[in-house]
């Protein structure tokens, strides 16, 4: 045994001297608890049992994360005054994500957003995905990341807590060419955020596009509509879509259409314009082209007030991209976490990307992935408040 060699000796002095300061200076509300992981069994699906992990920053948040599908739960931030609520739309039991999930929360891959009739052509060879949007393919298709029971470790780092989680989709999965080995760490980090770091790697050359789905509410979960949440989007041009929800290929400006968030703008100020892009897309669903100062590197792409709590969504990514999805398709046949009905327009999605059918669009920014590169992608919610 070895209890009594000098250097660990000192470390479990440390230890000491950490845990009594912690509890000196512990504020007494909901913010004072230290970092934490804490797992538990969430049911199970055909693939295998599902946990569901809780993870808590001693900052006031609380993040929950299922194997399933890499879904975020439940987002609980404080408010202004302190006051904590869920501002991430989910189900409060796994019958409903795998039965009905309309992607809360969910890793959306191989390739999230559309794909033009579920086809696209590499390197000669034509492949044929599921059309499960007719008559598109959306989000991976039938069975895409979001559907798949990930291998989870958590780790503890600096004070952040977080979850490696790692799936390894098989060749033509879906219809998509090359075993695509998958790692997703979510990191919830003592600064109030959750940062998402993407990574991928292939054995035959295919395509990828990974993205978080979460539906926010920044006023809590079922508690009504979003339109008085303000957006900022840093993206000066968007892309149009036909009615299919396929973009045209052009990259239009927004300046004088409802379109522009250029500036702080209600989400529900324009949203009934009788513009045929809001008509087409029943409301917001479209791809933003940001604005980027870099060409690589971590930049704001969108700002979310919601001015009663004062509660702020701030997203950085690394993504040339993100669907600004305003909620359109709920219809009040979904019970949310809290018991309560979602209908149209009661969450937002933001979703970092590449754009959308980009294997079939030359002049996008590519999505393809060869053996030997590794797709590497950051996306960070960052939680605030304002007065
Ligand atoms: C994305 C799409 C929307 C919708 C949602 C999920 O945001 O762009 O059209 O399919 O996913 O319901």
């Amino acid at each position: 045994m070895h209890a009594s060699h000098p250097s660990l000796r000192r470390v479990g002095v440390v230890a000491v001297v950490v845990l009594v300061t912690g509890a000196l200076f512990t504020p007494p509300s909901n913010a004072g608890s230290a970092p934490g992981i804490v797992r538990e069994s969430f049911g199970a699906t055909a693939e295998g049992p599902v946990h569901r992990y809780t993870l808590t920053n001693g900052k006031g948040m609380r993040v929950r994360i299922l194997t399933y599908g890499g879904i975020i739960q439940t987002i609980e931030v404080p408010d202004r005054r302190g006051r904590t609520t869920n501002v991430a739309l989910g189900f409060d039991n796994l019958t409903d994500y795998v039965e009905r999930n309309p992607y809360f929360g969910c890793i959306t891959g191989r390739y999230a957003n559309r794909i033009a009739l579920g086809r696209f052509t590499l390197d000669g060879v034509t492949y044929q995905l599921p059309i499960n949007n007719a008559p598109n393919s959306l989000h991976g298709g039938d069975v895409g990341f979001d559907k798949h029971i990930w291998a989870t470790s958590p780790f503890r780092r600096d004070g952040n807590v977080g979850l490696v989680m790692r799936y390894t989709s098989p060749h033509l999965d879906q219809g998509y060419p090359g075993t695509l080995t998958t790692t997703v760490t979510y990191t919830l980090t003592r600064g109030n955020a959750i940062r998402m770091e993407y990574r991928a790697t292939t054995d035959r050359p295919t395509v990828v596009n990974l993205t978080n789905h979460t539906y926010f509410n920044l006023a809590g979960e079922g508690s009504g509509s979003i339109e008085n949440h303000t957006l900022q989007l840093d993206a000066s041009r968007y892309t149009p879509v036909d009615p299919t929800l396929i973009p045209t290929g052009s990259l239009d400006p927004v300046a004088g259409t409802p379109m522009d968030f250029t500036r702080p703008t209600a989400i529900g100020e324009r949203i009934r314009d009788d513009f045929t892009q809001l008509v087409i897309g029943r409301g917001f669903d479209h791809n933003y082209v940001l604005d980027r100062r870099h060409r690589t590197g971590l930049q704001r792409a969108a700002r979310v007030v919601e001015p009663r709590s004062g509660r702020v969504l701030t997203i950085l990514t690394e993504e040339p991209g993100i669907q600004f999805y305003s909620g359109n398709f709920l219809d009040g046949t979904l019970v949310g976490t809290s018991g309560r009905m979602y209908r149209q327009g009661d969450g937002f999605a933001l979703e970092t990307q590449h754009f959308p059918d980009s294997p079939n669009q030359a002049a996008f920014p590519s999505t393809v992935l060869r053996p030997g590169e590794t797709y590497r992608t950051t996306t960070i919610y960052q939680f605030g408040t304002t007065r």
